[in-house]
């Protein structure tokens, strides 16, 4: 898969008349002038029911008073994990993928679609006690025991021993009753959101306040979960959330959005490692670019990357138009090489470690926790190798 080919995330369609067609009691709920199904809590709950039968031979026991999750923006949310696993070079063939999902709610809905859909396996967390049960029931009722862990516990969970590529979270949206009340209303749909208090409202700041806690729960795991995440539903969270990343020193954050009928959506990724996720544009301040746009003469390239050896060692990728390129310092500059005179010989420290990928048409950042290490190499190709 190339690199454009994984940034291109396709919104998952659903054909509402044909489902409105299989299932009588969506039917009230279907205009047959405008041929378009009324949404309201109701037929979002049902269709959700029938998308997950039919499309994913999934049985679900519905809980009416609970948050009914919307499909194409949870499978959406899935898709673009898989992306940044595929960037990073974590999607290896025969490796498991796990993930740990934060307050799973009553379906453990992103738990089922990553199965069905991608063949992950998933623990997933929660603190109300009806939608655990719910969940174990779904679980258990579909077969999905040995893939599916549901545990009742504060976000992360405590006693984790599994190693994850990635966590994901939905987090509650209001801080209070009121708030909630004010802005009561799904809104791409304008219709009325049900869900529990504890779906809806996280008194300790709402998002914001729920993903500084993840932020700060997150310390505790960094060597267990690659890939930390949250959904985020207002653009004003996002400011928040990249400056209190920035005030907790985390260097490797950025920011996905996704866009479903009107509405807008941001998912914040973090990470304690050093695997760099493509990020070619950023709307919002502080995020670090990973891959830049620029034509390369990568034969030219490759004549002087021989010299730097062992310092620097490079290698085609299968198709033959790509450089991976492993280097421990940065050996192309002046002072690297003032070093070695008088030094001799220089350690290549695993800590010390970046990977860049060179095409005829960008450079890319993959691995590394020295972001003036690829502005260095960036600087020095585009002064040496411009076509
Ligand atoms: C907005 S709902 C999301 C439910 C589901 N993931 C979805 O996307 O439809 C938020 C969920 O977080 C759970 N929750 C609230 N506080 C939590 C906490 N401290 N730890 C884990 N889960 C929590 C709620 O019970 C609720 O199920």
């Amino acid at each position: 898969m190339s690199i454009d080919e994984i940034e291109n995330y396709e919104t998952p369609q659903y054909d509402f008349v044909q489902l409105t067609k299989s299932h009588s009691d969506l039917k009230p709920f279907f205009n047959v002038i405008s041929n378009k199904l009324e949404l309201t809590s109701e037929s979002i709950n049902l269709l959700t029911k029938y998308i997950l039968a039919d499309e994913f031979n999934i049985k679900i026991n519905l809980l009416p008073h609970h948050l009914c999750p919307i499909i194409p923006s949870r499978v959406q949310y899935l898709q673009i994990i898989k992306s940044v696993l595929l960037e990073c070079g974590l999607i290896i063939k025969d490796e498991r993928i796990k993930g740990l999902d934060v307050g799973t709610g009553p379906y453990a809905i992103y738990a089922l679609l990553a199965h069905k859909i991608f063949n992950w396996e998933m623990i997933c967390t929660d603190i109300d006690e009806e939608s655990i049960s719910n969940c174990e029931k779904i679980i258990r009722s579909n077969g999905l025991d040995r893939f599916i862990t549901i545990k009742k516990s504060e976000f992360y969970g405590q006693e984790i021993n599994e190693k994850f590529q990635f966590s994901l979270s939905n987090p509650p949206f209001y801080e209070s009753k009121e708030e909630m009340d004010r802005g009561y209303e799904f809104k791409p749909y304008k219709i009325q959101v049900k869900g529990t208090n504890s779906e809806l409202i996280y008194g300790n700041g709402g998002e914001v306040g729920f993903i500084k806690k993840l932020i700060d729960n997150s310390i505790d795991f960094k060597d267990k979960i690659i890939w930390f995440s949250s959904l985020i539903g207002k653009k004003s969270t996002v400011g928040i959330i990249i400056g209190y990343l920035k005030h907790k020193f985390l260097k490797n954050f950025f920011i996905k959005d996704y866009q479903i009928g009107n509405t807008k959506r941001w998912i914040v990724f973090w990470s304690y490692q050093n695997y760099r996720a493509i990020v070619n544009k950023s709307f919002f301040k502080d995020i670090l670019i990973t891959s830049i746009n620029i034509k390369l003469n990568i034969i030219k390239i490759e004549t002087i990357l021989k010299t730097f050896t062992p310092y620097l060692n490079y290698h085609r990728d299968d198709d033959g138009d790509s450089l991976y390129i492993t280097c421990y310092n940065q050996c192309w500059t002046r002072q690297f090489k003032r070093r070695l005179k008088f030094e001799n010989k220089i350690a290549c420290l695993e800590s010390e470690k970046s990977i860049f990928i060179v095409t005829p048409d960008l450079i890319r950042w993959k691995f590394g926790s020295s972001y003036k290490t690829f502005q260095s190499f960036y600087a020095f190709l585009q002064k040496n190798y411009k076509e």
